[in-house]
């Protein structure tokens, strides 16, 4: 078959166009059994093609037929032996990836600036996770990836690991070295995992950092919605055999997956992947010239800085994804989350994400001069509205700084189905928590269960609070009470 065919989409097409007397799931039957303001605004075509896993339409948890056939030639265009879809977005590639290569008990090398998902499917899967401080840029106030020397002594700490799991680019488009990451671990027989929720495009073009199949990885999720151009929920796992077994991950994938998939979405990742294979390189080498000229001219605008490739050069900043741009703020003395408001508010922008020092505005292949314009003439006018006090006196940089990583005192898995009891966030320090607190996005979490809470962490997360960033995770979610481990007092 050819990368320009789409056997999903144009299977669903045709079957739609046949126009079949439906006596079956979705009860709306091609829209006219819902409510017709939604139905004219979702439009006749894409109800004809919600449909579910009739014979005609194969099936996501055993394909054979169309869906086998649009798979494959994904991962023809990805480089992996198996590609699987995925409807449970990249979260759901992601615990299929791990819980398929661990068990109750068995290690897993991981940075700890994970996604929540990574955190959710070792507290699942019952695995231990042996923790890689990722390197931190106190310049920026982030965390890079982790880095080849320290897989080696992870590896060599805890030679009988099952996974090494990396993050590659991390969501600010930033990548470590993944090939001799990969040699280091298959020294060892281990397999490694790969995190490439924001790595669709890095695989078509050669400014951008290796793909995981490039670098020769044996598992990567990765998000064709976030960026390759399907629908939102729609994922992609990819697998190359030795280290890994396709079966296994088949079995897993069809456990997580709920059995009404969307073929909505499912058509949308047939599409991706043909327009990437067929027209990737020229639509991303134009995202990337935008990007590159947008950076210039941010880089122009006084005390704002958009990364570039000076940060590379360091071992956890090997590549970066250019598209990307990543801006401090910090020198206006705003925060990111100010940063974010100020465009919401006054310019109608919408930016991917703040942080306390940053906001990170994303060029896709959507993206014209236009945008481009728009996003630096609100960028200036921010820098000339906060960077001058009224007296005229230079503006204070906000200083950056970002809390050790927290003790695990107890396995994530054993933490959360503890016995628990909620105290006073404010009176927690010292004790083990519970429950995962996170700030969505980026979703990475700044406790996970069994760890330690310290008054420094505490202090953290008020000062995130306080600049308006979404905390996530905790039962309560006024943070005014936390889930800890009981402390069971000594009997008379
Ligand atoms: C690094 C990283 N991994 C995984 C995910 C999960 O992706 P999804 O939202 O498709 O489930 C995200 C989402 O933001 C992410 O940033």
């Amino acid at each position: 078959m050819s990368q320009h065919e789409t056997p999903l989409f144009t299977g669903l097409k045709e079957h739609a166009k046949r126009n079949p007397y439906q006596f079956h799931i979705p009860g709306h039957k091609k829209g006219q059994g819902m409510d017709p303001e939604f139905r004219d605004f979702i439009g006749e075509n894409a109800l004809s093609i919600d449909l579910i896993n009739i014979a005609p339409l194969d099936d996501l948890h055993q394909p054979k037929g169309m869906i086998k056939k649009a798979q494959d030639l994904a991962a023809q265009a990805f480089g992996a032996d198996h590609t699987f879809f995925s409807v449970q977005g990249t979260s759901g590639a992601i615990m299929t990836m791990i819980m398929s290569v661990v068990s109750p008990g068995d290690k897993i090398i991981v940075p700890r600036n994970v996604h929540k998902s990574i955190m959710t499917a070792i507290v699942f899967s019952g695995a231990t996770p042996v923790f890689i401080h990722p390197e931190i840029d106190r310049d920026l106030g982030i965390s890079h990836g982790i880095t080849p020397q320290s897989v080696k002594r992870a590896l060599e700490q805890n030679p009988d690991a099952k996974a090494v799991l990396v993050i590659n680019p991390t969501y600010y488009g930033i990548s470590a070295n993944l090939s001799e990451i990969v040699d280091i671990a298959h020294s060892y027989h281990v397999p490694v995992l790969v995190d490439e929720a924001h790595g669709v495009l890095i695989h078509f073009h050669d400014k951008m950092p290796l793909s995981a199949m490039q670098a020769g990885a044996d598992m990567a999720a990765t998000s064709v919605h976030k960026l390759g151009g399907s629908l939102t929920g729609s994922s992609i796992l990819n697998i190359k055999e030795g280290l890994v077994s396709a079966k296994r991950v088949q079995t897993i994938l069809s456990m997580l997956t709920t059995t009404s998939t969307s073929y909505i979405l499912l058509a949308s990742l047939d599409t991706a992947r043909k327009r990437l294979a067929t027209e990737g390189y020229s639509i991303i080498e134009k995202t990337i010239k935008l990007a590159n000229e947008a950076r210039e001219k941010i880089n122009q605008i006084p005390l704002l800085y958009c990364v570039g490739e000076e940060i590379l050069g360091k071992e956890a900043t090997y590549d970066l994804d250019p598209t990307k741009l990543l801006i401090s703020v910090k020198d206006l003395g705003i925060t990111g989350y100010d940063a974010e408001v100020w465009l919401r508010e006054e310019n109608n922008i919408e930016v991917e994400l703040s942080d306390l020092y940053n906001i990170l505005c994303l060029i896709t292949t959507a993206d014209h001069e236009k945008n481009i314009m728009v996003l630096v003439q609100a960028l200036k006018k921010m820098a000339e509205h906060f960077g001058k006090n009224p007296g005229g006196k230079p503006v204070q940089p906000l200083p950056v700084h970002v809390p050790d990583i927290p003790v695990l005192a107890l396995s994530p898995r054993d933490a959360f189905y503890a016995d628990t009891e909620s105290i006073p966030f404010e009176e927690s320090a010292g004790r083990i928590i519970a429950e995962f607190l996170m700030v969505y996005p980026p979703g990475i979490p700044i406790f996970i269960p069994g760890e330690i809470i310290t008054q420094e962490n505490l202090n953290y997360v008020k000062e995130t609070i306080e600049a308006g960033l979404p905390v996530q995770g905790p039962e309560d979610p006024d943070l005014k009470m936390i889930k800890v481990i009981k402390e069971h007092i000594a009997i008379r």
